[in-house]
């Protein structure tokens, strides 16, 4: 069945599309695009989810235009492509997550209905609504994509999303044990090189290899995100405050040392966990396996094998879109999911909501 993914991550760089042929387990791509943004509309999604825009009409407005947005990217994604897709698997932009003791409230927006629309397919979308009300935590959801990709190639792996937040997979035996968000990949790195360098990213971490770890700004950054991390499977509007808070902390420090005390708080945390769980294999995927820095730096603080995942055949960045082309595979077949050792959720759902017009 040809399905679609598309989807925006934490760090609103892309609209990232992918085309799968989908029968099962079996998961063949077949294109995958990456389109930016208008950089209007990246800005005030950017200020969206820090807060500071949260007024009713611009959430709306923005569910609109996110949206249409992404329906016109299909439609060029499209041009040219022979056979038409069947489904299409949309998450929108998540502008706000929030595990409490209470719950969690999770917010993705753009509309689904302007991608049925222009494609006249269904679309299904709200995939973290499901889980929650399935029981679960809304997050990580990318562990269920990782068991298919990558589960089998050795009997201890790890797997870990290198995205705006870090999340991972611990998997044996193929089979998935537990799966968390950790912290920020590039979340801290990102928002420094836009606020200091007015650049999206540091270009293969190379600012950061060249600065030196800020010390007091490294301690108490970690503490930070420890404590608000304490108790919680998932993370979202924490890494929001983090990132102002590192921010206050190296203001008036080099912003080469400032990316490199981010990029050493990153690696810091995601060592932690894997050296803890001791894999065979631990494999990287997401945006933050182009930070050449990060990856030799993680690389020499894990303590076992790690591969980028392009080398074991998997390139980094299909990875989330891929699934969820998969879970709006699932949602048509009527597949429903397990995901209580990924996000704790209680029974087997249906994943996400389905529309069509
Ligand atoms: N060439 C590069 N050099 C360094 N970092 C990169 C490069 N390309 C992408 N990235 C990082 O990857 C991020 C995007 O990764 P992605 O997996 O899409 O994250 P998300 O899921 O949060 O959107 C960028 O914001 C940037 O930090
Ligand atoms: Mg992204």
């Amino acid at each position: 069945m040809l399905c679609i993914g598309a989807l925006s991550g934490t760090s609103i760089n892309a609209k990232e599309i992918i085309l799968c042929d989908i029968n099962g387990e079996k998961i063949k791509v077949l294109k995958y695009g990456a389109f930016d943004f208008y950089q209007d509309e990246k800005e005030r999604l950017i200020r969206l989810v820090q807060g500071r825009a949260g007024e009713l009409e611009e959430i709306s407005l923005c569910n609109e235009i996110v949206g249409l947005s992404f329906a016109k990217s299909l439609k060029s994604f499209l041009d040219g492509v022979r056979f038409k897709p069947e489904v299409v698997g949309f998450h929108g932009q998540t502008i706000y997550h929030y595990e409490s003791k209470n719950g969690v409230i999770t917010y993705q927006i753009g509309e689904p209905l302007y991608i049925a629309k222009i494609l006249g397919v269904p679309v299904v979308y709200d995939f973290r609504k499901s889980d929650i009300v399935a029981g679960g935590k809304g997050a990580p959801l990318s562990p269920i994509i990782h068991k298919i990709l990558f589960g089998k190639i050795s009997k201890k792996v790890s797997v870990v999303n290198l995205g705006g937040i870090a999340n991972i997979t611990y998997i044996k035996d193929g089979r998935i044990l537990s799966a968390e968000d950790l912290g920020p990949a590039n979340a801290l790195s990102d928002f420094i090189s836009k606020k200091r360098l007015g650049v999206d990213y540091d270009r293969f971490g190379k600012r950061a290899s060249e600065g030196n770890l800020i010390e007091r700004a490294f301690r108490e950054t970690l503490k930070f995100i420890q404590k608000k991390k304490k108790g919680k499977k998932t993370l979202g509007y924490e890494i929001e405050e983090a990132k102002l808070y590192f921010f206050e902390l190296t203001k008036d420090e080099k912003p080469s040392d400032a990316l490199r005390t981010a990029v050493e708080i990153s690696v810091k945390i995601i060592s932690e966990a894997i050296n803890s769980f001791r894999p065979d294999l631990c494999i990287l995927c997401g945006g933050g396996t182009k930070n050449k820095f990060m990856v030799s730096r993680l690389k020499e603080e894990i303590k076992n094998p790690v591969l980028i995942s392009d080398e074991v055949g998997v390139n980094s960045e299909f990875v989330e879109p891929i699934l969820f082309a998969y879970l709006a595979y699932l949602r048509v077949k009527n597949i429903r999911i397990d995901m209580s050792k990924i996000t704790g959720a209680k029974f087997r759902y249906l994943p996400g909501k389905m529309c069509l017009i």
